[in-house]
């Protein structure tokens, strides 16, 4: 294998497994809209996670959400990454159209193309998310492991913010969510991350093609986008701790939802 695509190869996890590729002798094309969300207006400026990657890569300024530019940059390579993606959990829940559009549009164009065409890719990457799990895995000392759905509006309103169990409404405890745990997405993201998934590892199957589904949790680190206000949680506690502000905690702090 040596030519490797990366959708989304502009952004925080794609910047970072691009340089490492280069290092270990592939080549790497990038095919990134660099969306003013994360980059800024101004790249060239703005981006430190772009700067790192221009001039090493082969750059294709397009989205996943054109056929065109899909073909483009599908051509002569022999693996693709996928992480192009709208990546907010909140954002999702009122630009649903646009959710839908990229995340699970963009990823059935990859597959079509895969489907349809001469190409030559053995293996996709498909970027997945936690998100998927939804509130995650607890226990219920009555109904052993339970897996809650929403919190109730009027529980939280009077300080109570604890999951329920689904079956008989007490307060269960928290967890580890481990990777066979219920899959049951409580947002438009979510959704549109299991559907990614599912896709691919559903048609890259009947194709023959080698695919791997990741399901990130808070990835952080140096040079994560802090332009993005739908960025993690981690990334806004030490940009609010480096400029000297409080840090805002809701809820009471006890449990991580
Ligand atoms: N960072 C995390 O903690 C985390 C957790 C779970 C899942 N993920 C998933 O991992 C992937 C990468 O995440 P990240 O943290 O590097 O995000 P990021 O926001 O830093 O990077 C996303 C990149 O995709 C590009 N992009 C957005 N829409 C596009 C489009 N229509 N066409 C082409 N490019 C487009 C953006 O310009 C950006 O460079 C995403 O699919 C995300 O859902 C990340």
């Amino acid at each position: 294998m040596k030519n490797v695509l990366i959708t989304g190869g502009a952004g925080f996890i794609g910047s970072n497994i691009a340089l490492r590729l280069i290092d270990k002798g592939l080549k790497v094309t990038i095919l990134d809209n660099l969306s003013p969300q994360i980059h800024g207006d101004n790249p060239e400026v703005t981006s430190s996670l772009y700067k790192k990657i221009i001039g090493k890569v082969t750059f294709i300024k397009g989205t996943v959400t054109s056929k065109e530019d899909w073909i483009k940059a599908i051509k002569d390579q022999d693996a693709i990454i996928h992480l192009a993606a709208e990546t907010g959990t909140g954002q999702s829940m009122y630009e649903i159209q646009k959710y839908i559009d990229v995340n699970i549009g963009g990823t059935g164009l990859m597959l079509d193309i895969l489907a349809n065409s001469e190409h030559q890719i053995t293996k996709v990457i498909v970027a997945s998310s936690r998100a998927i799990y939804g509130e995650g895995k607890y226990e219920c000392t009555a109904h052993g492991i339970v897996y809650p759905t929403e919190r109730n509006d009027s529980e939280m309103a009077t300080g109570d913010f604890s999951c329920k169990c689904p079956v008989c409404n007490e307060t269960v405890t928290i967890l580890p969510t481990t990777e066979d745990s219920k899959i049951h997405p409580t947002s438009v993201y979510g959704i549109t991350k299991q559907n990614q998934e599912q896709l691919v590892l559903t048609v890259c199957k009947s194709l023959n093609i080698g695919a791997v589904a990741y399901r990130y949790q808070n990835v952080y680190g140096p040079g994560q986008s802090l332009l993005n206000p739908y960025t993690g949680i981690l990334s806004i506690f030490s940009t609010r701790i480096k400029n000297g502000n409080p840090i805002n905690i809701f809820e009471d702090g006890k449990e991580i939802p």
